[in-house]
């Protein structure tokens, strides 16, 4: 692409996404109705020690209603307010503050930039907030999220009370907002497969520089490394556990070393944009899977790819772990580690010691993504342009009656799987799991 082309193109995705804020908030607004005010604060800065902060990521339901990533400042949405509908309080601008911490918009630069109609300092907000809110019947805002939130929310009403006697009812927003973010648009498809290739390229290098004697975080650097080279960080912290850390299911100290004969289980994905991939993958340290290593391979392999099969419009968002369940409980009552008919074996849920967690979870601008499961004491129904992992895994402990050859194998394979009518859309397909390609990888 030629300079001019390329500016182009992002001044297009710019616009294509301002017009996909706008489209959000007016469809929130429509769902709640004029008589109501919706209310969303951001992000809170974080203290990691002392004067270091963590860095700062804004909320995702701020984010996607607004574009805005600056701390200290909070949206009002006031459904056909003829001065304006989109309200947004944030900091002024500071020329001291800039020289040491970079540019703030200012209310100026928020109404330019971010198509807000009106814009207040923040220091303000409990002069005019109330004002905006004093005739509504309902305020809808994230309930029993944020302490402080909830007690600003409850004081501004406490002003208005008093001048006015206005007592709006207060309305979670989550439900309508989650609901909404479950369903995704052409555009965050398209940012979630590129952080699916990054996190993709990232496991494909660590698979080509594994060797027997190096450490779990050298194997982490090559994420780190490739994630940075496309302006993504971690998603989440990464899992990179040999041996029998494949078998602790949240383990992220990353600092031992991997040994011969080992599997290696690397749980790793980027958010890019404000949205997730999450991929797992498990290969012999040494570039060949022992038969035992391969069994249970095998075992976890079919059961994701016919877990994939079911991410189907108009199956229930359970069908994947249902079948999951069948075939991992079948592989091992194969290899004798578990004993019984399927059935009882089944229902007694006897493949929790081996098969611990559920198979997926929807992902989308945060990794354990917003929505429901369960609409009315039912498993959701898959719909279109909803997003979930797919993440069945076998672990075995170092147990005694456990055949030795089985101890400490951990497997877990993770794919991103986007619902599209009848065929499952593999948003993480370039990373190989096939037994023999991923050998192939490792040994060239
Ligand atoms: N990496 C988090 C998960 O797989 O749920
Ligand atoms: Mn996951
Ligand atoms: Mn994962």
């Amino acid at each position: 692409m030629r300079g001019s082309d390329k500016y182009r193109d992002l001044i297009n995705k710019i616009i294509n996404m301002k017009i996909e804020f706008e489209k959000r908030r007016k469809q929130i607004m429509k769902m709640v109705g004029s008589n109501a005010a919706i209310i969303i604060p951001c992000a809170m800065p974080c203290t990691r020690s002392r004067d270091v902060d963590y860095l700062f990521r804004q909320d995702s339901d701020f984010y996607y209603l607004s574009g805005f990533e600056e701390p200290n400042s909070l949206i009002v949405l006031i459904p056909e307010r003829a001065e304006g509908e989109f309200i947004l309080f944030c900091k002024n601008k500071d020329k001291l503050k800039e020289k040491w911490d970079g540019p703030i918009s200012g209310p100026e630069g928020a109404i330019m930039n971010y198509d807000v109609n009106e814009a207040y300092p923040i220091e303000k907000i409990d002069e005019i907030l109330p004002k905006l809110i004093s005739e509504k019947e309902f305020l809808y805002c994230p309930v029993n999220i944020n302490r402080e939130f909830d007690q600003s929310i409850n004081n501004w009403i406490k002003n208005n009370n008093k001048k006015n006697n206005c007592n709006p009812e207060i309305i979670t927003v989550s439900h309508l907002l989650h609901d909404m973010r479950l369903f995704k648009s052409q555009s965050e498809i398209s940012i979630m497969r590129k952080a699916a290739k990054i996190a993709a390229i990232a496991h494909r290098r660590a698979m080509t520089i594994v060797k027997p004697g190096m450490y779990e975080f050298e194997l982490e650097a090559e994420f780190i490394h490739e994630f940075r080279k496309y302006n993504a960080n971690h998603s989440y912290n990464p899992i990179v556990g040999g041996g029998k850390n494949a078998c602790i299911l949240h383990y992220i100290s990353n600092d031992s070393i991997l040994n011969d004969g080992d599997l290696v289980l690397i749980d790793a994905g980027c958010e890019l944009s404000y949205y997730a991939s999450d991929i797992t993958r498990t290969f012999p340290i040494n570039g060949k899977f022992s038969p035992e290593q391969r069994d249970i391979y095998n075992i976890v392999l079919s059961a994701q790819k016919a877990a994939i099969l079911k991410v189907k419009q108009g199956n229930q968002f359970n069908e994947p772990h249902d079948i999951a369940v069948k075939i991992i409980t079948e592989g091992l009552k194969d290899i004798g580690l578990l004993r019984g008919s399927l059935s009882s074996l089944i229902e007694k849920r006897a493949y929790n010691r081996f098969f611990m967690h559920r198979t997926g979870h929807w992902i989308g601008m945060d990794v354990h993504d917003v929505g429901d499961y369960m609409v009315e004491d039912q498993w959701r129904l898959f719909e279109n342009g909803m997003v979930t992992t797919i993440e069945p895994g076998i672990y075995i402990d170092d147990d005694e009656d456990i055949p030795k050859n089985f101890r400490n194998i951990g497997i877990r394979i993770e794919d991103m799987v986007l619902v599209k009518n009848n065929t499952p859309d593999i948003l993480s397909k370039n990373i190989e799991k096939e037994l023999n390609n991923i050998e192939d990888i490792i040994k060239n």
